[in-house]
Protein backbone atom coordinates (compact mmCIF):
# COMPACT_ATOMS: atom_id res chain seq x y z
CA UNK A 1 0.00 0.00 0.00
CA UNK A 2 2.85 2.48 -0.08
CA UNK A 3 2.66 5.27 -2.66
CA UNK A 4 5.17 4.65 -5.51
CA UNK A 5 7.72 7.81 -5.81
CA UNK A 6 5.84 9.05 -8.50
CA UNK A 7 2.95 9.29 -6.83
CA UNK A 8 4.11 11.37 -3.71
CA UNK A 9 3.80 15.43 -3.30
CA UNK A 10 6.76 17.03 -5.10
CA UNK A 11 8.49 18.41 -2.89
CA UNK A 12 8.87 14.92 -1.04
CA UNK A 13 9.57 13.36 -4.94
CA UNK A 14 11.85 15.87 -5.73
CA UNK A 15 13.83 15.28 -2.49
CA UNK A 16 14.23 11.59 -2.73
CA UNK A 17 15.11 11.54 -6.49
CA UNK A 18 18.32 13.99 -5.35
CA UNK A 19 19.64 11.40 -2.94
CA UNK A 20 22.26 9.19 -3.89
CA UNK A 21 20.96 6.02 -5.33
CA UNK A 22 22.18 2.23 -4.48
CA UNK A 23 20.77 -0.59 -6.79
CA UNK A 24 22.80 -3.29 -5.74
CA UNK A 25 20.84 -4.55 -2.68
CA UNK A 26 18.43 -6.40 -4.57
CA UNK A 27 15.45 -6.02 -5.35
CA UNK A 28 14.93 -2.51 -3.68
CA UNK A 29 16.93 0.50 -4.44
CA UNK A 30 18.12 2.52 -1.87
CA UNK A 31 19.11 5.93 -0.90
CA UNK A 32 21.31 7.73 0.84
CA UNK A 33 19.33 9.83 4.00
CA UNK A 34 21.73 12.15 5.95
CA UNK A 35 24.36 9.48 5.79
CA UNK A 36 22.06 6.49 6.03
CA UNK A 37 20.79 3.77 3.64
CA UNK A 38 17.23 3.44 3.36
CA UNK A 39 14.56 1.48 0.44
CA UNK A 40 13.82 4.14 -1.52
CA UNK A 41 9.95 4.00 -1.10
CA UNK A 42 10.02 4.17 2.50
CA UNK A 43 11.81 7.34 2.34
CA UNK A 44 8.50 9.38 2.38
CA UNK A 45 7.50 7.69 5.71
CA UNK A 46 10.73 9.05 7.33
CA UNK A 47 9.95 12.32 5.99
CA UNK A 48 6.94 12.31 7.06
CA UNK A 49 6.98 10.71 10.81
CA UNK A 50 9.88 13.53 11.62
CA UNK A 51 8.29 16.37 10.61
CA UNK A 52 4.70 15.17 12.26
CA UNK A 53 5.33 12.73 15.03
CA UNK A 54 4.31 13.19 18.14
CA UNK A 55 5.67 11.12 20.46
CA UNK A 56 3.94 10.39 24.02
CA UNK A 57 5.82 10.44 27.11
CA UNK A 58 4.72 7.08 27.91
CA UNK A 59 5.74 5.61 24.77
CA UNK A 60 8.66 2.97 24.52
CA UNK A 61 10.94 2.71 20.93
CA UNK A 62 12.28 -0.50 20.43
CA UNK A 63 14.52 0.31 17.92
CA UNK A 64 17.14 -1.83 15.99
CA UNK A 65 19.78 -2.10 13.11
CA UNK A 66 17.64 -5.22 11.12
CA UNK A 67 18.30 -8.71 12.29
CA UNK A 68 19.85 -7.93 15.53
CA UNK A 69 16.99 -9.22 17.58
CA UNK A 70 14.02 -6.99 16.65
CA UNK A 71 11.48 -9.37 17.07
CA UNK A 72 12.53 -11.04 20.40
CA UNK A 73 12.61 -7.34 22.00
CA UNK A 74 9.42 -6.38 20.53
CA UNK A 75 7.79 -9.36 22.19
CA UNK A 76 9.49 -9.25 25.54
CA UNK A 77 8.92 -5.05 25.68
CA UNK A 78 5.41 -5.97 24.80
CA UNK A 79 5.18 -8.94 27.15
CA UNK A 80 6.81 -6.87 30.16
CA UNK A 81 4.66 -3.48 29.66
CA UNK A 82 0.61 -5.62 29.03
CA UNK A 83 1.59 -7.69 31.91
CA UNK A 84 -1.74 -6.65 33.86
CA UNK A 85 -3.64 -6.48 30.77
CA UNK A 86 -3.50 -9.74 29.63
CA UNK A 87 -2.85 -13.27 30.25
CA UNK A 88 -0.66 -15.88 29.21
CA UNK A 89 -2.91 -18.09 27.84
CA UNK A 90 -5.36 -15.50 25.82
CA UNK A 91 -2.47 -13.21 24.80
CA UNK A 92 -2.17 -10.93 21.63
CA UNK A 93 0.92 -12.83 21.17
CA UNK A 94 -0.45 -16.17 20.27
CA UNK A 95 -2.31 -14.65 17.65
CA UNK A 96 -0.10 -11.93 16.41
CA UNK A 97 3.25 -11.90 14.70
CA UNK A 98 5.00 -9.44 17.53
CA UNK A 99 5.67 -6.75 14.34
CA UNK A 100 2.22 -6.93 14.35
CA UNK A 101 1.73 -6.03 17.85
CA UNK A 102 4.44 -3.36 18.06
CA UNK A 103 4.33 -1.60 14.97
CA UNK A 104 7.32 -0.02 12.65
CA UNK A 105 6.31 3.67 12.87
CA UNK A 106 7.81 4.33 9.33
CA UNK A 107 5.91 1.68 7.86
CA UNK A 108 2.76 3.71 8.86
CA UNK A 109 3.82 6.64 7.69
CA UNK A 110 5.12 5.19 4.18
CA UNK A 111 1.26 4.14 3.65
CA UNK A 112 0.26 6.71 4.90
CA UNK A 113 -1.65 5.16 7.76
CA UNK A 114 -0.09 6.74 10.37
CA UNK A 115 -3.31 8.09 12.04
CA UNK A 116 -3.56 3.99 13.43
CA UNK A 117 -0.51 4.43 15.73
CA UNK A 118 -2.79 7.59 17.19
CA UNK A 119 -5.53 5.46 18.10
CA UNK A 120 -2.86 2.99 19.71
CA UNK A 121 -3.90 2.99 23.71
CA UNK A 122 -0.93 4.50 25.95
CA UNK A 123 1.33 3.04 27.06
CA UNK A 124 2.61 2.11 22.85
CA UNK A 125 5.28 -0.27 22.32
CA UNK A 126 6.72 1.05 19.10
CA UNK A 127 9.29 -0.39 16.35
CA UNK A 128 12.02 1.79 14.39
CA UNK A 129 15.12 1.02 12.79
CA UNK A 130 16.12 4.39 11.70
CA UNK A 131 19.43 5.65 12.86
CA UNK A 132 19.03 7.55 15.98
CA UNK A 133 20.63 10.70 14.09
CA UNK A 134 16.94 10.28 11.76
CA UNK A 135 14.75 9.71 14.30
CA UNK A 136 12.06 12.77 15.01
CA UNK A 137 13.62 15.76 16.93
CA UNK A 138 10.24 15.04 19.15
CA UNK A 139 11.33 11.55 20.11
CA UNK A 140 14.61 13.00 21.35
CA UNK A 141 12.73 15.79 23.15
CA UNK A 142 10.42 13.87 24.90
CA UNK A 143 10.53 12.48 28.15
CA UNK A 144 9.59 8.61 25.71
CA UNK A 145 12.41 5.64 26.02
CA UNK A 146 14.27 4.16 23.74
CA UNK A 147 15.28 0.35 23.95
CA UNK A 148 17.97 -0.77 21.56
CA UNK A 149 19.21 -4.03 20.70
CA UNK A 150 22.74 -5.01 18.57
CA UNK A 151 24.34 -8.36 17.67
CA UNK A 152 27.64 -9.17 16.25
CA UNK A 153 27.31 -7.93 12.67
CA UNK A 154 28.60 -10.93 11.67
CA UNK A 155 25.36 -12.73 12.63
CA UNK A 156 23.65 -9.83 11.72
CA UNK A 157 24.76 -10.04 7.68
CA UNK A 158 24.27 -13.93 7.20
CA UNK A 159 20.51 -13.55 9.00
CA UNK A 160 19.65 -10.65 6.66
CA UNK A 161 21.35 -12.74 3.56
CA UNK A 162 18.98 -15.35 4.58
CA UNK A 163 16.03 -13.54 4.61
CA UNK A 164 16.45 -11.45 1.70
CA UNK A 165 17.00 -14.51 -0.56
CA UNK A 166 13.90 -15.92 0.13
CA UNK A 167 12.33 -13.46 -2.11
CA UNK A 168 14.91 -14.93 -4.64
CA UNK A 169 12.42 -14.81 -7.41
CA UNK A 170 12.54 -11.25 -7.03
CA UNK A 171 16.17 -10.35 -7.65
CA UNK A 172 17.52 -9.85 -11.35
CA UNK A 173 20.69 -11.74 -10.88
CA UNK A 174 22.04 -14.06 -8.27
CA UNK A 175 22.70 -12.66 -5.04
CA UNK A 176 25.49 -14.93 -2.97
CA UNK A 177 27.00 -14.20 0.19
CA UNK A 178 29.71 -13.56 -0.94
CA UNK A 179 28.02 -9.99 -2.41
CA UNK A 180 26.39 -9.69 0.53
CA UNK A 181 29.15 -9.67 2.55
CA UNK A 182 31.14 -7.38 0.50
CA UNK A 183 28.07 -4.79 0.54
CA UNK A 184 27.92 -4.93 4.02
CA UNK A 185 31.70 -4.21 4.81
CA UNK A 186 31.65 -1.56 2.71
CA UNK A 187 28.09 -0.12 4.80
CA UNK A 188 25.67 -0.23 1.75
CA UNK A 189 22.97 -2.08 2.85
CA UNK A 190 19.63 -0.71 4.39
CA UNK A 191 19.67 1.13 7.50
CA UNK A 192 23.71 0.46 7.26
CA UNK A 193 26.26 1.96 7.62
CA UNK A 194 25.99 -0.99 10.66
CA UNK A 195 28.68 0.32 12.98
CA UNK A 196 27.64 4.03 12.76
CA UNK A 197 24.07 2.70 13.48
CA UNK A 198 25.24 0.91 16.33
CA UNK A 199 27.50 3.99 17.50
CA UNK A 200 24.91 6.27 17.90
CA UNK A 201 22.77 4.78 20.26
CA UNK A 202 25.59 3.40 21.88
CA UNK A 203 27.09 7.02 22.54
CA UNK A 204 23.70 8.07 23.88
CA UNK A 205 22.69 5.21 25.87
CA UNK A 206 25.86 6.28 27.75
CA UNK A 207 25.23 10.31 27.70
CA UNK A 208 21.79 9.60 28.48
CA UNK A 209 21.34 6.44 30.20
CA UNK A 210 18.02 7.53 31.65
CA UNK A 211 16.95 8.26 27.39
CA UNK A 212 18.81 4.67 25.83
CA UNK A 213 18.76 0.89 27.17
CA UNK A 214 21.67 -0.75 24.95
CA UNK A 215 20.93 -4.29 25.15
CA UNK A 216 23.19 -7.07 23.53
CA UNK A 217 21.71 -9.71 21.85
CA UNK A 218 24.18 -12.53 22.85
CA UNK A 219 24.46 -11.45 26.28
CA UNK A 220 20.28 -11.53 26.22
CA UNK A 221 20.80 -14.99 25.26
CA UNK A 222 23.37 -15.63 28.00
CA UNK A 223 20.84 -14.71 30.66
CA UNK A 224 17.50 -13.89 29.36
CA UNK A 225 16.25 -13.00 33.00
CA UNK A 226 19.00 -10.46 33.89
CA UNK A 227 18.29 -9.26 30.84
CA UNK A 228 14.44 -8.88 31.45
CA UNK A 229 14.89 -7.15 34.57
CA UNK A 230 16.86 -4.57 33.74
CA UNK A 231 14.09 -3.89 30.41
CA UNK A 232 11.16 -4.06 32.58
CA UNK A 233 12.97 -1.77 35.32
CA UNK A 234 14.04 0.84 32.26
CA UNK A 235 10.97 1.27 30.99
CA UNK A 236 8.91 1.77 33.94
CA UNK A 237 7.36 -1.59 34.66
CA UNK A 238 10.11 -3.31 37.78
CA UNK A 239 9.07 -6.54 38.80
CA UNK A 240 7.96 -6.14 42.23
CA UNK A 241 9.61 -8.84 44.81
CA UNK A 242 6.28 -10.94 44.57
CA UNK A 243 6.46 -11.22 41.05
CA UNK A 244 9.95 -12.05 41.41
CA UNK A 245 9.22 -14.84 43.64
CA UNK A 246 6.30 -16.25 41.68
CA UNK A 247 8.58 -16.45 38.76
CA UNK A 248 6.76 -14.73 36.14
CA UNK A 249 10.31 -13.52 34.90
CA UNK A 250 10.85 -16.86 33.96
CA UNK A 251 7.79 -17.35 32.47
CA UNK A 252 8.23 -14.40 30.59
CA UNK A 253 11.57 -15.32 29.33
CA UNK A 254 9.88 -18.71 27.99
CA UNK A 255 6.87 -17.27 26.83
CA UNK A 256 8.95 -14.91 24.62
CA UNK A 257 11.39 -18.05 23.35
CA UNK A 258 12.13 -18.48 19.69
CA UNK A 259 11.56 -21.91 20.29
CA UNK A 260 8.04 -21.17 21.98
CA UNK A 261 7.41 -17.96 19.59
CA UNK A 262 8.47 -20.23 16.12
CA UNK A 263 6.17 -22.62 16.30
CA UNK A 264 3.00 -20.70 16.83
CA UNK A 265 0.48 -20.91 13.84
CA UNK A 266 0.75 -17.10 13.17
CA UNK A 267 4.69 -17.61 12.96
CA UNK A 268 4.93 -20.53 10.99
CA UNK A 269 2.74 -18.55 8.31
CA UNK A 270 4.85 -18.69 5.39
CA UNK A 271 2.53 -17.26 3.24
CA UNK A 272 2.37 -13.77 5.13
CA UNK A 273 6.45 -14.17 5.64
CA UNK A 274 6.22 -14.22 9.14
CA UNK A 275 8.44 -17.51 9.54
CA UNK A 276 11.18 -15.56 8.09
CA UNK A 277 11.84 -13.61 11.75
CA UNK A 278 12.66 -16.92 13.17
CA UNK A 279 15.01 -18.95 11.65
CA UNK A 280 17.69 -20.53 13.53
CA UNK A 281 18.42 -17.85 16.32
CA UNK A 282 21.96 -19.47 17.22
CA UNK A 283 24.89 -16.94 18.59
CA UNK A 284 27.95 -17.40 16.20
CA UNK A 285 25.93 -19.40 12.91
CA UNK A 286 28.31 -17.20 10.39
CA UNK A 287 31.18 -19.84 10.94
CA UNK A 288 29.14 -21.76 8.88
CA UNK A 289 28.59 -19.00 6.07
CA UNK A 290 32.65 -17.12 6.41
CA UNK A 291 36.03 -18.13 6.10
CA UNK A 292 38.41 -16.68 8.94
CA UNK A 293 39.86 -14.22 6.31
CA UNK A 294 36.15 -12.93 6.01
CA UNK A 295 35.23 -12.68 9.79
CA UNK A 296 39.17 -11.32 10.13
CA UNK A 297 38.10 -8.84 7.56
CA UNK A 298 34.91 -7.88 8.89
CA UNK A 299 35.73 -7.83 13.16
CA UNK A 300 38.55 -5.50 11.37
CA UNK A 301 36.77 -3.01 9.48
CA UNK A 302 34.09 -2.90 13.01
CA UNK A 303 37.33 -2.26 15.31
CA UNK A 304 38.52 0.54 13.56
CA UNK A 305 35.17 2.14 13.37
CA UNK A 306 34.23 1.52 17.14
CA UNK A 307 37.25 1.09 19.12
CA UNK A 308 37.45 5.28 19.71
CA UNK A 309 34.47 4.94 21.22
CA UNK A 310 35.27 2.10 23.49
CA UNK A 311 32.41 0.29 22.10
CA UNK A 312 33.45 -3.97 21.55
CA UNK A 313 30.31 -6.68 20.98
P1 LIG B 1 18.89 -15.83 12.71
O1 LIG B 1 18.58 -15.50 11.29
O2 LIG B 1 20.34 -15.82 13.02
O3 LIG B 1 18.24 -17.10 13.16
P2 LIG B 1 15.17 -9.42 13.65
O4 LIG B 1 14.08 -9.77 14.59
O5 LIG B 1 15.91 -8.18 14.03
O6 LIG B 1 14.71 -9.47 12.24
O7 LIG B 1 16.27 -10.57 13.85
C1 LIG B 1 16.00 -11.88 13.43
C2 LIG B 1 16.96 -12.80 14.13
O8 LIG B 1 16.55 -12.99 15.49
C3 LIG B 1 16.93 -14.19 13.50
O9 LIG B 1 18.26 -14.70 13.64
C4 LIG B 1 15.92 -14.91 14.35
O10 LIG B 1 16.02 -16.31 14.30
C5 LIG B 1 16.27 -14.36 15.74
N1 LIG B 1 15.14 -14.45 16.68
C6 LIG B 1 13.82 -14.31 16.42
N2 LIG B 1 13.10 -14.48 17.52
C7 LIG B 1 13.96 -14.75 18.52
C8 LIG B 1 13.80 -15.04 19.92
N3 LIG B 1 12.61 -15.09 20.48
N4 LIG B 1 14.92 -15.25 20.63
C9 LIG B 1 16.15 -15.19 20.08
N5 LIG B 1 16.36 -14.95 18.77
C10 LIG B 1 15.28 -14.71 17.99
Amino acid sequence: DVPKIEELDKKYKDLILALPKEEAWLPFPMRNYKGFWQHEQLLYGTMAMEEAFHPRPSDVIVASYPKSGTTWLKALTFTIMYRNKYTFSSHPLLKLNPHACVPFMQYFYAARDEQYLETLPSPRVLGTHLSYSILPESIKTSKCHIVYICRDPKDVIVSHWHMVTRFEWSFKEPFPFTRAFELFCEGRTPYGPVWDHVLEYYMKSLHSPEKVLFLKYEEMMKDPIDGVIRLAKFIGCPFSEEEMKNGLVKEMVEFCSFNKLKDLDINKNEGIGNDCFFRKAVVGDWQNHMTSDMAFKLDEIIKEKLHNAGFTY
